[in-house]
Formats: C-alpha cells, structure tokens, sequence
C-alpha cells in the first residue's frame, strides 16, 4: 500500500498512542509462564505482538483476545508443550529471541522461524548464552540465523557477560533462568530497557539489578497479575518530533511510557531545543507513565552516542528527522546496532533523508546531519520497515510538494492506526 502525506499548515491534537510493544510482548511471555490468569489493558494489537501471542498458544497457553484487552491462562513454569509444527515469529526480533529464551528451558523440540527480513537478523547473541546454560540449539548459516531448532530444559544458572547491550538478549538468558536452579546474571556493556527486570518482580520473582548486573533467581513462583501496558514512546516519538518540528504547532500524548532506560529520545530533543513537559506522572504496574505536551519551535543539532544509544535506540530514525529539520549539526555514533533492526536503519534513513534532499552522511555505527536544509516531497522507500515509513510521514508534513511512501502498510507492525491519527491532527 502507498501512503501520500501532503504539508500541513500545522497541528494541533490530544492524542493517545498505542500501547508499548516491548511491554506487551512481555505481559503475554510471563502470563503464560505464571500460574493463574493475567489480564492485559491496553495491548498493542501490532502485528509483532500477535505474532508472540500465536506462539504462546501454539505451546498450548490458553489465549483470548477482545480488542486490546488480552486474558492469558498460564499453567506454571512446566505447563509449555511441545508445539506440533514450526513456530513463526514474522517480523519480530523479541518475538524469536525472547521466545527462545522460554524454549531454551522447555524438555521438548521446537523450530523457530520468521519473514525473509527476521531470518536475515543475528541469532548467535542468543543462541550462545543459551547453549552455555545446556539448550542444544541449531540455526542456519552455522547457528548464526533462524530457523532455529531447540532442544531445550536441564539447564544450569549461568552469569553472562554479553558483547551487546540488547535486552531482547538479556531478556532471553533472564528468561531461561527462570528455569534453571540458582541464580543467573546477565553483565551488559551498557544498560538495555529493563521492562523484564520490572515485570519478572511484579509477577513474584526474585530479581536483583546493580547497575548493568541484573540477576534473577531460579524456579520462582509466578502469579498471575493485571498488567496496564502504557503508550509506546517509541511511537509516540514521531508525533512529538513533528509537534517539535512544525511551526505553531501544540500536540498533547497521553499515557506515554517514560521509563528512563526508554526515555532518552525526551533528553535528546529537549537538548535541541524542544518546548517539551511531562506531567500528570505516574506509575503503573511498576513502570512510570506521563503525558506529554509539546509545541512547535526551531530546533538546533545534537551529539548522540554512548550511554544514551540504548535508551532511544528505536526512535533514531524519528531523531533523523528532527536533525534533518534542526539548525546545525546532528552526530549519532556508537548506534552500529541500527543495522540490524528490521532492515538496516542507517543505511535506510540516509537514502531517505538524502532523497528527500537533507545533508546527511551515513557512518559505519550511526551518520553525521547538516540540518536546516528544506524537505522536497519523493517517492520513498519503506524498505518494508515501520519505523522507516513513520519518519517519512513526519518528514513529509514539513517538505515543499507530496510524499508518497511505498510498502507504508508496514506501520501495522507497532502502530496501525499512525495514519488515521497524522490526519486528525493535521490543520490543512
Ligand atoms: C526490544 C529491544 C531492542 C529494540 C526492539 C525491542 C525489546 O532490541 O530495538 O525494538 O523489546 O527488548 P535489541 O535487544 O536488539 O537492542
């Protein structure tokens, strides 16, 4: 499907936006391994989301879905079965990798696989803890691409010290942990988001965090729990990125996760300049929550590497176009991970912002922007890639002539409804 975005004059809107897909994947994984029903408010009904729910029913977890609220019956850590058939995580790396985790530390067979673009994705960073903790595990291209067969359970508590800092890695050694006795550790060079750490201790587990240690203990007992899944920053992101960038306009995001190892994109963009509040802050089932106002102003560039790499980590592309649009220099750097996300996001927000007519450089781990320049509506290539198709909406409101972007269908992944949501806050 291609999307046309045409200028807007401004915006102007009270928006919600949909729940967190981290957090969602999350409350399905540990409902099916606790004992009793979780009930979940506000899911993200994107397709990575379903595709975790389908494997979780697949292992024979008792799944019901009624719009967004989600029920899962889980039977305890022992509960899992062997699936009859291969498990497909399409486009979702926490999917495939968390999933793995849970698999790792089941006494059955399992295949995973996924879409051309997942099965093109690094699968060693899991399948090596996990081989340590005792899974036997073999993955194409030598064990370094899905499909994956596992052969899983018996497995021992392990520290790791892992190269990347990935929570989707530290959340499958974590996750695989819950099976075996003792504790396991899990050493990161740099912290990941910690909505597993948050939500194995609201489901009852034990877990311990000191600085980039995070260990947790062993053949906990799980109860179930009513999870509220918040706004998703990382889609909020590009609403508040054009509410930044676009002038005259006033945007509120309601219900807008803002835990801090998620939160680094709100630094980045206050450093630049942004007109950004939070308030009305709250905490809901252990994560932080806030509301968002934004308005429209001139921003100026910024240098983005080291720490704060795996706080916004998924919002460099909508970051992109607000450097694109800043006055002065953007440098990104230490953010070599962009190239292996659902395509190779340095790679694809060079071609589409210089298509576009931006000054922009790519580099081996990030890309350097010389911002100010105006925007010239394209054609402009997905690349099959949500987070891609968003940042060209956005780009698109501000550039001189129409946008069209290819394959934009692809948002259905973590944000069905952007386009509905981009018209209604657009003033023509
Ligand atoms: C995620 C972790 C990040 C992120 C992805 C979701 C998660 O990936 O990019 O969109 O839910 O744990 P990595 O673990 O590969 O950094």
């Amino acid at each position: 499907m291609e999307v046309v975005i045409n200028p807007v004059r401004t915006l102007r809107g009270d928006v919600q936006v949909p729940g967190d897909k981290s957090i969602s994947h999350r409350a399905v994984m540990l409902g099916a391994l606790a004992m009793g029903e979780t009930e979940i408010e506000n899911f993200l009904t994107g397709e990575d989301c379903l595709s975790t729910i389908r494997v979780a029913q697949s292992l024979g977890v008792d799944i019901k879905m009624d719009q967004n609220r989600v029920l899962v019956r889980g039977g305890g850590l022992d509960a899992l079965r062997e699936p009859g058939d291969v498990l497909d995580a399409g486009n979702s790396g926490t999917t495939m990798r968390m999933m793995a985790g849970i698999l790792a530390g089941c006494p059955f067979f399992s295949v995973l696989t996924g879409d051309a673009s997942l099965r093109c994705r690094p699968m060693r960073r899991v399948i090596q803890p996990l081989t340590a903790m005792g899974a036997r595990i073999a993955a194409r291209g030598g064990n370094a691409y899905a499909p994956m067969a596992i052969s899983g359970g018996d497995l021992c508590a392990i520290t790791y010290t892992s190269p990347v800092a990935s929570a989707q890695v530290k959340s499958a050694v974590l996750l695989a942990g819950l099976f075996a006795d003792g504790p396991t550790t899990v050493i990161e060079p740099a912290r990941s988001r910690d909505h597993t750490e948050r939500m194995l201790e609201y489901f009852g587990a034990r877990v311990e965090v000191e600085d980039k240690r995070v260990t947790v203990w062993g053949r906990p007992d799980l109860r179930g729990r009513k999870v509220t899944v918040p706004g998703d920053m990382s889609s909020a992101v590009f609403l508040l990125v054009a509410g930044a960038t676009v002038p005259g306009a006033e945007l509120v995001v309601r219900n807008v996760g803002i835990n801090p190892t998620r939160a680094g994109a709100l630094d980045i963009l206050v450093q630049m300049g942004a007109d950004l509040q939070i308030f009305n802050e709250r905490r809901v089932n252990g994560e932080p929550v806030g509301d968002i106002r934004v308005r429209g102003g001139r921003l100026t560039g910024a240098k983005i590497g080291g720490a704060i790499i795996p706080y916004l980590i998924d919002e460099l592309p909508a970051l992109a176009v607000a450097a694109a649009l800043a006055e002065g220099e953007t440098v990104v750097r230490d953010a070599a991970e962009l190239r292996y996300k659902e395509t190779d996001r340095i790679d694809a927000v060079v071609k589409l912002l210089g298509a576009m007519g931006a000054n922009i450089t790519g580099r081996e781990d990030g890309f350097i922007v010389r911002g100010g320049r105006k925007l010239t509506g394209t054609v402009c290539d997905s690349f099959g890639d949500h987070r891609i198709a968003m940042a060209a909406a956005v780009a698109g409101l501000q550039a001189r002539g129409t946008t069209r972007i290819k394959e934009a269908d692809c948002v259905r992944i973590s944000y069905p409804a952007f386009f509905d949501t981009l018209n209604l806050i657009s003033v023509q």
